[in-house]
């Protein structure tokens, strides 16, 4: 990793981002934006040389690193072969992405429908089920994020749906399960699964059974809160759908591809979906890519009736071959595997020994190299240290949590009264020590804020 401090070259592309770069998400004038020098592996760094541990895996998409040797290689092969061709073509590295994806994806789902990224995919999907089923209503959960597009912010239960709201969508939300914080009075996981199963059978009812067409569901809830299903919550869901002739839709745009420790989250269960969604690990973002893995049934309903939708760059063969690249990487290099084993030999007990530590820590919960640490002012109380959608002062604890990791060169994800420990899946064990040895020296300060 070789680093050679540039700050003239940073400061002039930093002025230029800020005179002609529109940030996602963002108030233009109160944002900071870092210039970014480089990057390999775990690591990145800025252009005064100062490197930073990627906790956040960016967006929770490079799950196997900045930089991938095997997969800058498929891309530069790419690109000097063919860049780009009309997805109504038979192209090499498109054939062979789908085929790959096919294999590994649950039960029947071997169909892929290819898109640019994830909201992309959950747009192609509720239109599949509302073709496939005649019927309009889609349910999702108050605790998700399923993109920005119309449809995917309507489908998201976080705050960014509030200002996109067109208030006819046709979308329903219900609650989920967060045995952390029941909505259902839950004492425990059995409890807190029944009783959002039977929430959800009367969510059906009352909208009518015969006007649903799907529900989705974040397989492992990701942005919203890193929600681990109870056992049998999934299975139960499944049972639902098939009884009503509703289409059940995983969404592991950020779930799949290694991030719990198994090649999708659904496989902890060993539930098939009748479409998935994915994007960002399938190739960890080196080029836009997301898709639709679709099952035998579905498919068929558009195997004499043309599907209606499309893109100009549905299985972009530079996005396709770095897919391929990235998926046998992962497989040659156990990268699945040692997210599984990380999640289980350092991260889970590390955290747990930092919540027997630091009273901010109400709870620790994850899989794989996906984990959340929710922040509390009070273990008794479980107040979140933050309220719900907390902005400005209210928000301090957790801009104070963020700024302290980026100081000591950590860089972190949070959300809301969160911390997300989400490091790629290749990420080793002596890097997960060193970003975790940080945030038990940050939390600290977000101990003194809890009562
Ligand atoms: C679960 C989930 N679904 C969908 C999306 C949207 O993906 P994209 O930003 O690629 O459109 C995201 C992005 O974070 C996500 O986490």
């Amino acid at each position: 990793m070789t680093i050679s401090p540039d700050p003239v070259a940073g400061q002039a592309v930093k002025a230029a981002d800020r005179a002609h770069v529109f940030h996602s998400w963002s108030a233009q004038s109160l944002i900071d934006p870092l210039a970014v020098a480089g990057a390999e592996g775990s690591y990145f760094w800025d252009y005064e040389g100062k490197r930073y541990l990627d906790f956040s895996s960016q967006l929770v998409n490079t799950n196997i690193g900045h930089q991938h040797p095997k997969v800058v290689a498929a891309i530069q092969e790419q690109a000097a072969k063919l860049c780009t061709f009309a997805p109504a073509f038979a192209i090499e590295a498109r054939s062979e992405a789908a085929r790959l994806i096919a294999e590994r994806t649950p039960g029947d789902l071997d169909k892929i429908f290819f898109t640019n990224g994830g909201a992309e995919a959950n747009e192609n999907a509720i239109r599949m089920a509302r073709l496939h089923t005649g019927r309009q209503k889609v349910l999702s959960t108050y605790r998700s994020y399923h993109g920005a597009t119309a449809n995917a912010i309507a489908l998201t239960g976080d705050p960014r749906r509030w200002p996109n709201e067109t208030g006819v969508s046709g979308i329903v939300h219900f609650w989920g399960p967060y045995p952390y914080r029941s909505n259902f009075h839950a004492e425990n996981e059995a409890q807190e699964c029944e009783r959002a199963l039977a929430h959800l059978e009367q969510v059906i009812a009352f909208e009518g059974p015969q006007t649903v067409a799907a529900i989705i569901l974040e397989t492992v809830v990701g942005t919203a809160g890193i929600l681990i299903p109870p056992a049998g919550y999934l299975a139960g869901v499944r049972e639902i759908c098939d009884r009503y002739g509703i289409v059940f839709i995983l969404d592991e745009v950020m779930a799949g591809f290694g991030r719990t420790g198994e090649w999708f989250a659904a496989d902890h269960w060993g539930v098939t979906p009748d479409l998935l969604t994915f994007a960002k690990g399938v190739n960890s973002g080196y080029v836009p890519l997301g898709g639709v893995a679709i099952s035998g049934k579905i498919a068929e309903t558009f195997a004499e009736r043309p599907f209606p939708g499309g893109l100009t760059y549905s299985g972009h063969p530079l996005a396709c071959a770095s897919a391929v690249a990235t998926l046998n990487a992962m497989a040659e290099e156990g990268i699945v595997e040692n997210a599984k084993h990380i999640g289980e030999t350092v991260i889970g007990p590390e955290l747990r020994a930092m919540a027997e530590r630091h009273p901010s820590i109400g709870e620790v919960r994850g899989l794989g190299v996906f984990w959340a640490v929710e922040l509390v002012r009070n273990r008794e109380t479980r107040e979140p240290l933050t309220p719900y959608n907390a902005a400005g002062p209210a928000n301090a604890p957790m801009a104070e949590l963020a700024a302290e990791c980026k100081k000591r060169g950590l860089w972190p994800f949070t959300n809301m009264n969160r911390f997300h420990v989400v490091p790629p899946c290749n990420v080793s064990e002596t890097e997960v020590k060193e970003g975790l040895a940080i945030l038990d020296e940050v939390l600290t300060f977000t101990d003194q804020h809890t009562a």
